[in-house]
């Protein structure tokens, strides 16, 4: 039976663990947690233990926080991920950190985002050059439980991942704010406001995704000359709205590559 290892059962490996469970029914789950409080509050379904048991063929997720890696890495038993497949969540461990600490290059850099808690995470997959095709089609399926996976095979654009894909919710988010503060201020209630928002986001999302949609056509389209639309993205534009943007997504992608050193 194929197994499945996810290591850290905080919030995103807890999200990935109940996704396998629901999505990936023969699959064998087993969640590795050294907090005895956090063993006894997870819910049913997957093994837990206290420490990694390998075992060959193992498709092994890492979902610890990076500063937990190396004493993670060093705990191992010599070997132990030989013969596994390691897909690390981790913010900023590079590729050749990951090899190097657990002895196999068989391993892949994923960056998901919040909306995997909803079954939305936009994920951006990276494979390490050992990684077998049957590998990477293991680590994909089991990525896809929490969302949309794309693969890419250059480890640099997981950095502009970060600030799009990973950091994106939170972003988004932000400007969103001044959606409901401005619905609110304009009468509606807190509910009402933030229904108005969260709405026009899906909306605008779902539209978005339609064969030959861009964002460039949508506001065109949207906007008539001299219509509420048209004077509502003159007014972006002359605050350089989208500059402002543009120098967020910079500087996120940058930390990124600080903090992956
Ligand atoms: N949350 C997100 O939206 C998100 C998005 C993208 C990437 N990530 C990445 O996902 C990873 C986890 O993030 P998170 O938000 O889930 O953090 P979290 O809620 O703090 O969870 C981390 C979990 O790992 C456990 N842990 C620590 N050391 C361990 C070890 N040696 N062996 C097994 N488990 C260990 C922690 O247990 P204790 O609490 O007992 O120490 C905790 O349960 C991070 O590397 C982060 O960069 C998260």
């Amino acid at each position: 039976m194929e197994r499945i290892v996810v290591v850290g059962a905080g919030h995103m490996g807890s999200v990935i663990v109940r996704g396998l469970l629901d999505g990936m029914p023969r699959v064998e789950v087993v969640v590795v947690e050294p907090s005895a409080e956090r063993r006894a509050s997870l819910d049913g379904g997957a093994e837990v233990a206290a420490a990694y048991e390998p075992r060959p063929d193992d498709l092994l997720v890492l979902a610890i926080p990076p500063q937990a890696f190396d004493s993670f890495a060093d705990g191992l038993p010599p070997g132990a991920c030989a013969q596994a497949t390691v897909v690390s969540v981790m913010a900023g461990v590079r590729l050749e950190t990951l090899a190097s600490a657990l002895g196999t290059g068989a391993v892949l850099r994923a960056m998901p985002n919040l909306a995997s808690r909803v079954g939305q995470s936009m994920t951006v997959l990276c494979p390490g050059d050992q990684v077998s095709t049957g590998g990477m089609e293991r680590a994909k399926g089991a990525l896809s439980v929490i969302g949309k996976v794309l693969v890419v095979q250059d480890e640099s654009l997981l950095d502009a991942a970060t600030a799009v894909a990973g950091s994106g919710p939170a972003l988004v988010a932000y400007l969103a704010q001044s959606f409901t503060d401005f619905a609110r201020g304009a009468g509606f209630g807190t509910h009402d406001a933030l229904l108005l928002t969260s709405q026009v986001l899906r909306g605008t999302a779902d539209v978005l995704a339609e064969p030959g949609v861009t964002p460039e056509s949508l506001y065109q389209q949207a906007s008539t000359p001299h219509g509420t639309t048209a004077e509502g993205i003159a007014t972006l534009r002359e605050h350089r709205v989208g500059e402002s943007v543009r120098a967020a997504l910079e500087a996120t992608t940058e930390r990124a590559r600080e903090l992956a050193g």
